[in-house]
């Protein structure tokens, strides 16, 4: 997993060049690629993007830049006082909008400050952890739909104040009802299989009766979250960073307390169905 490039100004790229099809092939290849060097000013960034695919605007506007609603801001530093975005997000196992029913395809990072002591995040390689399944594991996804949700995951915002633990369930469970998806898809592109699972977003699988999913859900968890299966990635100032969220489950690390983080995420949904078998729809923002 991993590629690098670097020499590269990505602000020069024409959506016709040739280094954007390699850029766009070099996702695929790797899964995870790192673009070394760049200076993006936030416009810039969502520019790029744009050339990648669509950019996707987050459905929560709390976590929005205040200027490009493109860029999800994940940071812990206030500007002039007022909170920016949201802190603490993704110390968990997951990819990004499993609980949607079109997930998100390539994820980008851009760090903008980088904390002092932890500069990485982890990664885990679905398409190996669906290689390496034993077979009493194999026979649990084979075939099998998924159910996922986002609702645990919820950050509570100024504006729910006075509202109960329920109310903010019902909310979820209205704008981001459970979703189901196959245990196992098909890349469009590498037609590679993937394990399509997070302990973050899975509620179970469809048609076992609760006990059932307790006891499947943790022997899949357990086996996936291996050490022998984390990759960590090491990013740096000036590091565009984009992964295939059909592929990699990624977590972020957790700061020590009083360190301060910040960065910029686009999420950007290339040409292709999600995986094959899915209707591709056209995400115009
Ligand atoms: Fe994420």
């Amino acid at each position: 997993m991993g590629g690098e490039i670097s020499g590269l100004d990505l602000r020069s790229l024409t959506p016709e060049s040739a280094e954007l099809e390699e850029i766009r092939a070099a996702i695929y290849r790797n899964k995870l690629i790192v673009i070394r060097n760049q200076e993006l000013t936030p416009a810039e960034y969502v520019d790029f993007t744009r050339k990648l695919g669509t950019p996707q605007v987050y459905f929560q506007d709390n976590y929005h830049h205040p200027d490009f609603p493109e860029i999800f801001v994940s940071s812990n530093v206030n500007e002039e006082g007022k909170k920016v975005g949201v802190a603490g997000t993704g110390h968990y196992w997951h990819t990004d909008c499993q609980f949607q029913q079109q997930p998100l395809s390539l994820t980008s990072i851009s760090p903008v400050v980088i904390p002092q002591s932890v500069r990485a995040t982890y990664y885990i390689d679905m398409a190996k952890v669906y290689r390496a399944l034993p077979d009493e594991l194999k026979i649990l996804v084979d075939g099998s739909t998924m159910i996922h949700g986002g609702n645990n995951r919820y950050k509570v915002q100024p504006s729910d104040v006075d509202k109960s633990l329920q109310q903010l369930i019902d909310y979820m469970n209205e704008i981001v009802p459970p979703v189901k998806h196959p245990a196992v898809i098909t890349h469009p592109v590498t037609k590679e299989k993937a394990l399509y699972m997070s302990s973050g977003f899975t509620m179970g699988i469809e048609g076992l009766t609760y006990e059932e999913n307790q006891k499947a859900m943790r022997a899949l968890f357990d086996f996936t979250e291996r050490e022998e299966h984390v990759h960590m990635h090491s990013w740096d100032k000036g590091d565009i960073i984009i992964w295939d969220n059909r592929f990699l489950l990624h977590k972020s690390s957790q700061l020590p307390p009083g360190e301060k983080s910040k960065s910029y995420r686009i999420g950007i949904y290339d040409a292709y169905p999600f995986y094959i078998g899915i209707k591709n729809e056209n995400h115009e923002n």
